[in-house]
């Protein structure tokens, strides 16, 4: 299933500690925020140049509306900024984005900031950048449960996490994508998300190389990556 020389991997991000970044500053946690946006534009570099087939990065639960009403209106500014001012970029380093979760409680600018992201990449056949926003995986299980077996193979079951990375040092995975993660590799750092950097990455990635994955069975163990 994941193991094939040639698959390309689909590694996942629940990108934590940016408030407490700002927080141990002396800095708004809004500028934690900021910093982890310039945090996701070098880890997508690294990832096009690793040659990564899916990246998929938590930046707003649904649980985060309970946060204050200007650190979530910051929030949502910052990513209409991101797929706003990306978009080209991305569209010209061959990538394809697409966003998770609901859009129906998103302010009206982030909501065409995301089509026209998606329409302008869609052809792209390079990395698949995925950005959940407003996002639950329980909420995303029940609704392709609701909309019956095909949309479940559709719309979670092509999706497969190999590596799991949260930062920030919890160790838990606060409702993301939990279908998809069935068989991840789950890999936790204290590094808070505005100081991962590129070689953090690398590191990440090497601890990813040196596991075995067995998927449940006990003959024939695969290394997670050749070489
Ligand atoms: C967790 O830090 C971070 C988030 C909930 C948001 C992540 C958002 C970004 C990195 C901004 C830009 C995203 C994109 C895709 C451009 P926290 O605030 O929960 O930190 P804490 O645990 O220290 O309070």
């Amino acid at each position: 299933m994941q193991t094939t020389p040639d698959h390309k991997l689909h590694v996942a991000i629940i990108m934590d500690g940016n408030g407490r970044w700002a927080e141990a500053r002396g800095l708004p946690r809004p500028a934690g925020h900021q910093v982890g946006a310039d945090t996701v534009r070098a880890i997508v570099r690294s990832a096009i140049a690793r040659d990564i087939g899916a990246l998929s990065l938590y930046a707003f639960s649904t649980y985060n509306w309970r946060r204050s009403e200007a650190e979530v209106a910051g929030m949502m500014a910052l990513l209409r900024h991101f797929l706003l001012v990306e978009a080209r970029q991305l569209r010209d380093a061959n990538v394809r984005i697409s966003i998770l979760g609901r859009r129906d409680r998103l302010p009206l600018g982030l909501v065409k900031a995301i089509a026209a992201a998606e329409r302008s990449t869609a052809a792209c056949t390079g990395l698949h950048l995925r950005v959940a926003i407003d996002y639950s995986a329980r909420d995303a299980i029940l609704a392709a449960a609701a909309a019956g077996p095909e949309a479940i193979a559709a719309e979670l079951g092509t999706e497969d996490v190999d590596f799991l990375i949260r930062t920030g040092g919890d160790q838990r995975l606060s409702d993301f994508m939990l279908w998809e993660c069935a068989q991840a590799e789950l890999y936790f750092t204290r590094v808070k998300w505005p100081d991962f950097g590129p070689a953090e990455f690398d590191t990440a990635l090497a601890e990813y190389g040196t596991r075995v994955r067995s998927f449940g069975g006990n003959v024939e163990p695969v290394r997670a990556m050749a070489g």
